[in-house]
């Protein structure tokens, strides 16, 4: 029987995924790996003085894990560097916050060399590979120079931008070239897909085959939108849990009857949250009525705090959150409560259950796994309401939400005063509407699809039209 093994940058064993952890994708991952019996390969976390290629293979929850540690200047230029100071800030449009360094880029296909390297004695004939995100974009071309012969699939959790943008990297072309080792690229939204298509038709002179299919750099890959969902059932079990009751319960009494605008994200800077708390306060201004009656709760936890970029971004939302506070406060209510530590999955769950408004206003995101968590959380009887910006992936399918442009500081403090106004009726049947969909396209159904696309199976595509 083939096994699947899948490759990403971060690992999180499957037996925490009771633990709150930041990231849709190991959230993503170690639900759906639970099921199988498969590898999953990528960096300890750890850092050596140098490379040595030794790997920690352990079994964790029927699921054998395979971590290789990386020396310092790895993760400097690798992770801090190409991935988070150059891919990151370009994929989400933010090319005025983009560095191009030589040495990123060596040392980011210096460690997905490394990763190939030390991934190949692993595979086993029949294996099947699913590399997971930007941090390990070119690994299929370096397994190809091993003569892996596997089927290798790619999803990427993040926007593909628009040509234009992604034409301002240096070697754009040669990164797209290295995605022509893959026989299957996944993307979250037909958006990102249409964009690389475009890329490939216009600029790297290919074709698009009326099946789907893209030729290029005389070689033809599969490329297809799989949106990416969240383990449902199970995060409403945690919704029901002892530990989330407990949570709402505090979160209840600490509200003493306000409403709770709640938002969490990781503290970055395509999450829109300066945006956020500006709109906010332009809703206080305009609806002076609700000082006192309402309150944001945004749940920041920091991230890449190596990265200039979010140091500078932690130091603006503290003085930002301050300013409304201290213009706003009054002996006792506080507008903002800004919180910058991580939750347990089930205390979230507690604390968007106790929440009538979540606040899901990213500039730009792949997916956007929160909007989601927020929905199965929600007690059925007397949801609260999911504010949404357009520019969020999850934003094509969660059409129930109220959809608004983050950049719009005047529309999103009215989608504000809209949601916390909203009747029971309404709430009701936004939240159905939502919640069908969480649960019909979620985790399980993301990974068999893909799974079975790479496997060379049909799209189950008259269940995408079921539920679209
Ligand atoms: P990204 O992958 O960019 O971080 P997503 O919204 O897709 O954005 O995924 C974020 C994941 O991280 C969600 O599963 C969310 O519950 C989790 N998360 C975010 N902030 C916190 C926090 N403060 N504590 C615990 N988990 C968090
Ligand atoms: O979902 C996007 C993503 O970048 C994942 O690839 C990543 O694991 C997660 O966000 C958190 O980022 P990091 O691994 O850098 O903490």
């Amino acid at each position: 029987m083939s096994r699947l093994i899948v490759v990403s940058n971060r690992v999180n064993p499957p037996a925490d995924t009771a633990v709150g952890t930041q990231g849709g994708l190991a959230m993503a991952l170690s639900a759906a790996l639970r099921e199988e019996n498969g590898i999953w390969f990528g960096w300890s976390g750890q850092v050596t003085d140098t490379y040595t290629g030794h790997l920690s293979i352990q079994k964790i929850g029927g699921v054998t894990v395979a971590l290789t540690d990386l020396e310092q200047q790895d993760v400097q230029e690798y992770y801090n560097g190409y991935a988070n100071r150059t891919l990151w800030p370009l994929f989400h449009y933010r090319t005025d916050l983009v560095a191009f360094e030589r040495t990123y880029d060596e040392g980011y296909l210096r460690v997905n060399q490394r990763f190939a390297d030390t991934l190949f004695p692993l595979i086993e004939k029949d294996d099947l590979i699913w590399v997971q995100d930007y941090h390990l974009l070119p690994l299929a071309q370096k397994l190809r120079e091993h003569e892996v012969k596997n089927r290798i699939g790619f999803f990427l959790h993040i926007p593909w931008p628009a040509m234009r943008v992604f034409q301002t990297l240096p070697k754009h072309m040669e990164l797209v070239e290295t995605l022509f080792d893959y026989d299957l690229i996944g993307f979250q939204t037909e958006d990102s897909l249409s964009a690389f298509q475009e890329y490939v038709v216009n600029c790297a002179g290919g074709e698009l085959h009326a099946d789907g299919r893209l030729t290029a750099f005389g070689k033809t890959i599969q490329a297809a939108a799989f949106p990416i969902g969240i383990d449902a059932e199970e995060f409403i079990t945690a919704a029901n849990s002892d530990k989330a009751l407990a949570f709402y319960n505090l979160m209840r009494n600490s509200q003493a009857g306000r409403k709770m605008i709640t938002g969490v994200d990781r503290l970055d800077y395509s999450k829109g949250l300066e945006e956020r708390f500006l709109a906010y306060e332009q809703f206080l201004n305009n609806h002076p009525r609700m000082e006192g009656e309402v309150f944001l709760m945004q749940i920041a936890t920091a991230t890449r705090e190596e990265v200039g970029t979010y140091q500078d971004l932690r130091a603006r939302l503290d003085s930002l959150s301050g300013r409304i506070n201290g213009e706003h406060a009054t002996i006792d209510w506080v507008p903002v409560r800004y919180v910058n530590r991580a939750y347990r999955r089930d205390e979230l769950a507690g604390i968007y259950r106790a929440s009538q408004v979540g606040l899901v206003t990213p500039l730009r995101d792949g997916m956007n796994l929160v909007a989601k968590e927020f929905v199965a959380a929600q007690d059925e009887r007397d949801p609260g309401v999911l504010i949404l910006s357009e520019f969020a992936g999850a934003a094509a399918q969660m059409k129930a939400a109220l959809i608004v442009n983050p950049f719009d500081r005047q529309a999103m403090a009215e989608a504000i005063s809209e949601a916390v106004h909203m009747p029971l009726k309404e709430r009701r049947q936004r939240h159905a509407d939502l919640l069908e969909d969480v649960k019909a396209r979620d985790v399980v159904w993301w990974r068999n699809d893909f799974v079975a696309r790479l496997k060379g199976e049909p799209v189950r595509l008259h269940e995408v039209e079921a539920v679209a």
